[in-house]
């Protein structure tokens, strides 16, 4: 199984978590660490390398700082312009098919904040949706969610911690396959 991390992050240098996160995934085997922003300063995406990279890839994990709910603007770009039709889906586009898709997120907001009677209103995994819907989309299995939360406030022991988790995460976490789902029902 290879793991390709996608981070997008505008400022990784300047980063605390997701700098930290990053550093310790690329610590980790068969695991390649891409860095977005650090690529692509002039905010012009090689798509043809991008998809290089994700055919060598069985797993993809977007790693991003939450941004007013959604994605840092060059990952949305990167999702309008490296996922095409007859690429990812469409005629042909089957590139994605099969393989595993996941989300690495760090808040600002607590995880309080992030429950139904939060201020946020929903849970991560809400707030992801679209996320799911994609990988849906390019028949991929949808990964659970690993989330960072209350990052501006963290010790450094808690990024220390949230470093391992996020490891652990990455080696325990598997995608609930439609024939488990059907052994079930039987
Ligand atoms: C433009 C912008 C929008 C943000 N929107 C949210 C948000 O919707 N929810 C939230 O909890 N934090 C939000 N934040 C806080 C970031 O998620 C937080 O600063 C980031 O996760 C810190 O990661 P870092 O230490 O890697 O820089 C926002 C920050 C910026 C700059």
């Amino acid at each position: 199984m290879k793991t390709l991390i996608i981070v997008a992050h505008p400022d990784l240098q300047n980063s605390r978590i997701n700098r930290a996160l990053a550093e310790a995934v690329s610590e980790q085997p068969n695991t390649t660490v891409h860095a977005l922003y650090e690529r692509y300063q002039d905010g012009r995406i090689d798509v043809a390398y991008e998809q290089g990279l994700l055919d060598r890839h069985d797993r993809i994990v977007f790693q991003y700082p939450l941004y007013w709910y959604s994605t840092p603007p060059l990952l949305k770009q990167w999702f309008d312009e490296v996922l095409a039709y007859g690429w990812a889906f469409g005629p042909g586009g089957e590139h994605l098919k099969g393989k595993e898709i996941g989300i690495a997120i760090s808040t600002a907001g607590t995880s309080a904040s992030y429950q139904q009677c939060g201020y946020n209103l929903f849970p991560i995994r809400d707030i992801a949706k679209p996320m799911e819907a994609l990988a849906n989309y390019v028949s991929a299995h949808y990964l659970p969610p690993f989330a960072i939360h209350n990052v501006n406030h963290l010790t450094d022991e808690q990024v220390a911690e949230g470093k391992a988790a996020y490891v652990r995460h990455l080696e325990d976490i598997r995608h609930v396959k439609t024939a488990d789902l059907i052994t079930i029902n039987k």
